[in-house]
């Protein structure tokens, strides 16, 4: 059975009062019990991180590359400028998709550059919480 990994990073744990007009009302609890059906639909294991520390992503990232076989990671506001994240999933050898609730493209400036769109096997923004099922649906069909 495929084991997938969902890293969720910086804000992402105020899902539901954060911005609900851009990110939606519901939680970050019903993002996780959606991930764990969505999970369940496809026949695949799944684990979800979240943190707000870049330094914790990257470890995560880390120890996945041995006992995932995929990741779909919303890095939040690190997308648009860790280097440091776009070196650790260089680093690994498993797929990552990148992932936003929101269009990050019709949205300010600094959110249309992503530096970690390059070393990601794919990237889905827009969708809502789709936007991590389709993630989750390509690793399973489409990543080998
Ligand atoms: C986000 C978009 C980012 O620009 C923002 O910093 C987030 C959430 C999204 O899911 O739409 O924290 O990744």
């Amino acid at each position: 059975m495929k084991k997938i990994l969902v890293i969720n990073g910086p804000n992402l744990n105020l899902l539901g009062e954060r911005e609900p007009g851009i990110y939606g009302g519901d939680n970050y609890e019903t993002l996780c019990e959606k991930l764990m059906d969505k999970a369940d639909e496809l026949s695949v294991k799944c684990e979800v991180f979240q943190s707000n520390h870049e330094g914790a992503m990257i470890d995560k990232l880390h120890s996945a590359r041995t006992e995932f076989d995929g990741i779909v990671l919303n890095a939040g506001a690190f997308t648009h400028y860790s280097y440091a994240v776009r070196d650790a999933i260089a680093a690994i050898k498993i797929p990552v998709i990148e992932v936003h609730i929101s269009n990050v493209f019709a949205r300010e400036d600094f959110r249309k550059t992503s530096v970690i769109a390059p070393v990601c096997k794919g990237s889905i923004s827009g969708l809502g919480f789709g936007s991590y099922f389709l993630a989750m649906e390509a690793l399973v069909n489409y990543c080998g």
